[in-house]
């Protein structure tokens, strides 16, 4: 979706200091809802993320009759109702702006003996589906697209699936994720092989729920008919929405942040390496487990970047962190070059293209290609940035605002409640002299 009248506007800061909380990990916080609900008993979740999607997530649980009880303002219990207890939702689901929730509900849903259908804003309305519906069809799935593979999506209910193994064509938790849900209703085992590590919460927390999901390099698979049994999960900080505060405390000089219990799953941990390879000071201190999941607290302090060439294997690993990384590309020296990154270009926007704009808008050199993106580093002026609706472009530009002489103004930026409720004061709090007007 695109078009929101609200605005941030980033004037040059002083270095960043303090400690920040940032809020739960939105991948975990949507798997804890999805596989709570299909749980025998009461799952307890901390740390949840109340950010637009993953409240979608929760509202589809609860038109399909799974009570979700706030017990704080990130905690709930979420009231399970087995793998053969949801209703049958009485009107379309509506998504909002979150593909996780889509593509992973429509592997839950296409086991289901009820029909449903699934929708959601402009941009997840031109996102791709066929990724999740093409493989989930070859399991004895029927879902009915539109012409051009996007929502909304009907799922026809009452479907026998069956188990198959399947070779994704990019790795992407998503997709593999959907097929590891349908997989649960399947009658043989489901195989997902990957060409590259993505993202593995689902594989984790389904074990967490007792499920038997044995994994083996770039394989997973699961038998059907497994009962998840209810727990406890603790959500993580989340990795991608610590990545602004990152980058911005690593540009703006002098600054000095901690960012305690953030998600460090070697899965999704690509943002840390390329800016250390950039000769970012970032240090894991304390690392522990949060149930399944590794965190540690971030100490970050402020230091001089270089570009590099970001090696195409990583790109997987910090598929979400581009907009942050390039940001930093653009204050470091020398050149960034990101190539086999295509998968940027059907993200909440294009973000190759986003990107390119925000940055020439501000003045940095940059060359677009059709999968990544050179960035030429050495600074910025300042100016007017598009955001395009897409939460990530729009905080990684409020980020670069912190060094920008002329001062950053960005457009289109209420989507940052997707993910990063308390953005504005979060960053405020740190000493980012940032405003946002309706
Ligand atoms: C996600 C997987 C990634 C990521 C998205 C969240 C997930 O998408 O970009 O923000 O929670 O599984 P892909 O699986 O399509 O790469």
């Amino acid at each position: 979706m695109s078009g929101s009248s609200q605005r941030f506007l980033v004037r040059p800061s002083g270095p960043l200091r303090g400690e920040l909380r940032v809020p739960g990990d939105k991948s975990i916080s949507h798997r804890a809802v999805m596989l709570g609900a299909l749980a025998d008993g009461i799952t307890t979740i901390e740390g949840f993320l109340p950010g637009e999607d993953c409240l979608a997530t929760r509202r589809a649980f609860e038109a399909m009759d799974v009570a979700c009880e706030e017990t704080s303002e990130t905690g709930m219990r979420i009231h399970g109702v087995g793998l053969y207890g949801l209703s049958e939702p009485s009107a379309p689901l509506d998504l909002g702006n979150s593909g996780t929730s889509m593509r992973l509900l429509l592997g839950l849903l296409a086991g289901q003996e009820f029909s449903s259908t699934l929708i959601g804003d402009a941009s997840l309305s031109r996102r791709p589906m066929r990724r999740v519906t093409e493989p989930l069809a070859r399991m004895g799935a029927q879902i009915e697209t539109t012409e051009a593979g996007t929502a909304p999506l009907h799922i026809r209910g009452g479907q026998r699936l069956h188990g198959a193994s399947y070779e994704l064509s990019v790795a992407s938790a998503q997709v593999k994720s959907a097929l590891l849900l349908a997989g649960l209703y399947a009658q043989e085992p489901t195989i997902v092989n990957e060409p590259g590590i993505s993202r593995d919460h689902t594989e984790r927390m389904l074990a967490s729920f007792g499920v038997d999901v044995p994994v083996s390099g770039l394989s997973c698979r699961v038998r059907g008919g497994q009962r998840l049994k209810a727990t406890t999960i603790e959500v993580p900080a989340d990795l991608s929405s610590a990545a602004f505060p990152v980058v911005a405390a690593l540009m703006a000089p002098g600054s000095d942040i901690l960012l305690p219990g953030v998600g460090v799953n070697p899965s999704r941990a690509g943002i840390l390496k390329i800016l250390e390879m950039m000769g970012a000071q970032i240090s894991l201190l304390n690392v522990r487990a949060a149930g399944a999941e590794p965190i540690a607290d971030l100490h970050v302090v402020a230091g001089p970047l270089h570009g590099v060439d970001v090696p195409p294997a990583l790109v997987p690993l910090a598929i979400d962190e581009f907009p942050a990384l390039l940001v930093a590309a653009a204050m470091a020296s020398g050149v960034t070059r990101i190539t086999g990154a295509a998968e940027l270009r059907v993200k909440e926007s294009d973000r190759i293209s986003a990107m390119a704009s925000g940055l020439e808008a501000v003045g940095v050199r940059v060359e677009e290609a059709a999968d990544g993106i050179t960035v030429h580093g050495g600074g910025v002026r300042g100016g007017i940035v598009d955001a395009l609706g897409d939460h990530r472009i729009a905080m990684s530009f409020a980020a670069l605002g912190a060094v920008a002489p002329e001062g950053i103004e960005i457009v289109d930026v209420a989507n940052v409640q997707t993910s990063f409720p308390g953005f504005v004061g979060a960053m405020a709090g740190l000493g980012l002299n940032i405003e946002q007007s309706a």
